[in-house]
Parts: C-alpha cells; structure tokens; sequence
C-alpha cells in the first residue's frame, strides 16, 4: 500500500524559519506537499509558494494543495538545481528556500519504482522515471571497481569490496534484474559472523542507499543546488535543510558553516586585513533531530537532521 508522506521535523522548520504572511518560499522537494501546506498557511493570500519536485507523480498532490491553499502558488517539475537556477534567471527572490532530501514514503512503498530491500521489484530506484538512468543499468554495467568505490563512498559501507565481487561474479551468469537478486547477491557476499554484526540494521540498507543515491546524483544536486539557493535569498531568507544521512548533512553544515565565517586572518595577525564578513547567522548550532515522540509516531524521521541559516544583510554582521 502506498502510505502519504508525514513531513519531517515541520513543527522545527516552522519555529526556526518563521515563515511570515506575503513572503516568497521555494520548496525544493515538494513529494507530498506536508511541508508546503504548513508553509502556505503561514505566506497567506498575499505570499507565493514555489515547490520543486522532478517527480511526475508529485504534480496531482500539487494541484490538490494548490487548490487548497489561499498564497499563489507554481509548480516545476524538474531537478531542483534546475528549478533553482530557473529561478534565478527570472530575477525571482525569495525569503525562505528549503530542502527536505531523500525519497518520499510514496516513492519507498510503490514496489514496483524498486527503492525498497523490503519487496522483490525491479532495479529502478529512479525519483524521474523519465530519466535513463537505473539502478539495474548500474549494478549490471558499472565494473567492479567502481561499485566497490560507489558503495565505499556513498554507502560508507566496510564490505564494499566483496559484495562488488559477488555482484559481478553473479552478474557473469546472468543479470542481477531484480531488488531480490541484489539483496541475494548481498547477503551471499557476507559471511554470517558479519551479517549478525548489523545488529537490527538490514545488510542491503546501505548498499541500497549508494546505488540510490548514484542513479539519482543526489550529492551532485543538492551541491549546485545550495549556492544557487542561497543567492535567492533576499536579505534576512532564510535557507533550511533537513538531511538523512552523513554525506548530506556534511555537506550542508560545510556550506552554512563557510557562510557564517567571519574573518580568516592568521591568529596573529594584530589587526584583520582580509575584510571578510560573515554573509549568514546560523539559526542551529548543532543540527536539530526529532523529538522521541517524532520518532515513536514515525520511525522514517528517525534519521532526519535539520539546519537552517539566516542571510545577513551587507554591513550587518558587526
Ligand atoms: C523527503 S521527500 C519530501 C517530502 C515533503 N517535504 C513532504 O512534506 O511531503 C523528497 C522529495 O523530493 C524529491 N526530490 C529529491 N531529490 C530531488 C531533486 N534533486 N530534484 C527535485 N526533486 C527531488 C523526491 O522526488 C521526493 O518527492
């Protein structure tokens, strides 16, 4: 059965962005639009909504929420660095831009788009099902180098050697068409001292994660995606991103991080002579998690991390 999507961490996006009535928000990753109706609420008839997913299937919640909600709203069907930098061209402005990353609840439980370890479905995992590539097309075509290194990278995975030995051995035979066959090739691949070292984690999860996250170059957008989002922003947007693993969250805390650095001069250098100002207040020290009660009433908000910035108006950082 396909399950909505309950949105992540909502009540802290909220708390910590304020969205406030006749502002401009773009919302990056509309899936379900939990996150947009909350939003919309708060912009009113005067505030314009702007939602990005590359999705097909998000376009019909959208024109439900759409005719639900009283602010303008648009929506892109496309990548998000794309509809981002579509936006910049436009000259569009916005207060608030936010990135809820990952797939959706829709898109883990519809088995046959093959996201889940869960269901025998084919590889597919593609979030735009008219893109070309898919999972089966990487765990079949990629030699076994470079899944070794997809899976070391991407799943942080320690047995990403044997399992891309295992999986290319199998594939010889014949080819590994199914989400079965690549949770086969996975638990084949480790011993039984080792699977028991997962504890309660599944041995595919992160192997799973990596091919995800390369059939839909996940890292690649949400890097063009973070500077173009920031220069949306008018002075004091707000920039939010609610991450679900390690390899985002870094990246996003580098990215705030190197935003609110205010001077870079040598320690001992008596007075600063490099003039740099910070452009931005971070609204989290540390990332936000959510709450027991979150994670007791959704288990998939269990991983969620958020952080958000403010952009500092020039000259008002000192
Ligand atoms: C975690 S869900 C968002 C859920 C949403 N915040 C809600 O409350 O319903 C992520 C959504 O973002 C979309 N998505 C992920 N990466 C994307 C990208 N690079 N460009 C556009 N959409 C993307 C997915 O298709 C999915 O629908």
């Amino acid at each position: 059965m396909t399950r909505t999507h309950v949105p992540v961490l909502a009540a802290e996006l909220i708390d910590l962005t304020a969205p406030a009535a006749g502002e401009t928000a773009v919302d990056c990753t509309f899936g379900a639009g939990g996150h947009a109706r909350l939003i919309a609420d708060r912009l009113g008839p005067a505030g314009t909504l702007v939602c990005i997913d590359r999705d097909p299937s998000a376009q019909d919640r959208f024109d439900e929420l759409a005719g639900e909600v009283a602010c303008e709203t648009r929506f892109l069907r496309m990548d998000y660095a794309d509809g981002l930098s579509l936006l910049r061209d436009e000259d569009v402005a916005a207060d608030l831009v936010y990135l809820d990353l990952g797939v959706s609840s829709m898109q883990v439980d519809a088995r046959e788009r093959g996201f889940s370890y869960s269901y025998d479905a084919p590889l597919d995992m593609r979030m735009d099902p008219g893109q070309t590539l898919d999972a089966r097309t990487i765990v079949n075509g990629w030699e076994e180098r470079r899944l070794a290194q997809l899976f070391r990278r991407y799943g942080e995975d320690p047995n990403a050697g044997r399992i891309a030995r295992e999986i290319v051995k199998r594939r010889r035979r014949t080819p590994i068409d199914t989400t079965g066959e690549l949770v086969a090739a996975i638990e084949a691949a480790l011993p039984a001292a080792v699977r028991r070292s997962f504890g309660g984690s599944h041995p595919a999860k992160r192997i799973f994660q990596a091919v995800r996250i390369a059939v839909n170059a996940e890292l690649d957008s949400l890097d063009r995606a973070l500077p173009l989002a920031w220069d949306l922003l008018r002075d004091d947007g707000r920039l939010a991103a609610i991450s679900f693993h390690s390899l985002e969250d870094r990246r996003v805390k580098r990215f705030l991080a190197e935003r609110a650095r205010g001077c870079v001069c040598p320690p001992d250098f008596p007075v600063c002579v490099c003039g740099r100002e910070p452009e931005a207040e971070l609204l989290t020290g540390r990332a936000v998690a959510p709450t027991p009660g979150e994670v007791a009433d959704n288990p998939r908000a269990k991983s969620g991390r958020l952080r958000a910035a403010r952009k500092l108006p020039l000259g008002d950082a000192r």
